[in-house]
């Protein structure tokens, strides 16, 4: 088990947003967490990840394992140092100012102190670029000069460059045209496929996200309603009458 997820209970000031949400992830899988808006799923995230931004919800109760270990005491950059995980936030972090090429050079793993450290990076980023041709069409340009759906998949990149072998996605559909959005759907199963690469997947766009994940959980005002392998979610009537449009 690579992530095990109990009883996890978050709060913004008194409003709590989890109220005990319990899932697990495997090594090696795509998992979603589906739900509508407000359910609770950047929240989850984000408790997961615990940046240190001021919007980031507090964890008030249960347990998050990583490898059968709790990581709520540990520094957040220790997770991102020991390539733990990587998450890709909801909207665009991207830095406007940088060309694509040097966003990605930067987000490459700071901590590490291999010798070898440029022949690293060039692995990754040369990864990242064949994933992402699109981005190594227009790595000299600057950041802020992209589509959307470009920085979408740069920001995707950034998250690949950390080295981390689990990735978390804040809904990376949205506002992607369906043929950027199966592209970038496309690239992260090959990431998965080849590399190994774990993927926790959170999007409203349940029908998109079952096609693309092998199991999920549904959210519902901070509650997993439930959960299963894609097929059984994608033939559950409740989630179908909820989130698939009947
Ligand atoms: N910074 C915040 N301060 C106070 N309440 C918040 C904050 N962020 C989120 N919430 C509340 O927590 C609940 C869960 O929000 P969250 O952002 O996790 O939902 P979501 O599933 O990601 O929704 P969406 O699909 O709209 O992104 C909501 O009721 C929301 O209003
Ligand atoms: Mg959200």
């Amino acid at each position: 088990m690579l992530l095990e997820v109990k009883d996890l209970k978050v709060s913004y000031g008194n409003i709590e947003a989890l109220h005990g949400i319990s899932f697990t992830i495997d090594r090696g899988e795509i998992v979603t967490l589906i739900g509508a808006n407000g359910a609770g799923k950047t929240s989850t995230l984000l408790s997961l990840a615990r940046l240190p931004r001021p919007e980031a919800p507090v964890i008030t109760g249960g347990d998050i394992l990583y490898d059968g270990k709790s990581i709520l005491k540990t520094e957040p950059h220790i997770l991102i140092q020991k390539k733990m995980m990587a998450l890709v936030p909801e909207g665009r972090h991207i830095f406007g100012n940088l060309s694509v090429m040097e966003n990605l050079q930067i987000a490459a793993y700071p901590h590490r102190k291999d010798l070898n450290r440029a022949t690293v990076v060039g692995e990754i980023l040369e990864m990242v670029y064949s994933l992402f041709p699109r981005l190594y069409e227009r790595r000299k340009q600057r950041g802020e000069l992209l589509s959307g759906g470009e920085q979408q998949m740069l920001a995707v990149g950034r998250a690949l460059m950390t080295g981390s072998d689990f990735i978390m996605l804040d809904e990376p559909s949205m506002g992607l045209a369906p043929k950027l959005m199966y592209e970038m759907f496309r690239a992260l199963r090959q990431l998965n496929f080849v590399k190994h690469i774990t993927i926790l997947v959170v999007e409203q766009n349940a029908k998109v996200a079952l096609e693309f994940a092998s199991r999920g959980y549904v959210l519902r005002t901070g509650e997993i309603f439930t959960g299963g392998t894609s097929a059984e979610l994608a033939a559950n009537p409740d989630v179908k009458k909820a989130y698939l449009g009947g």
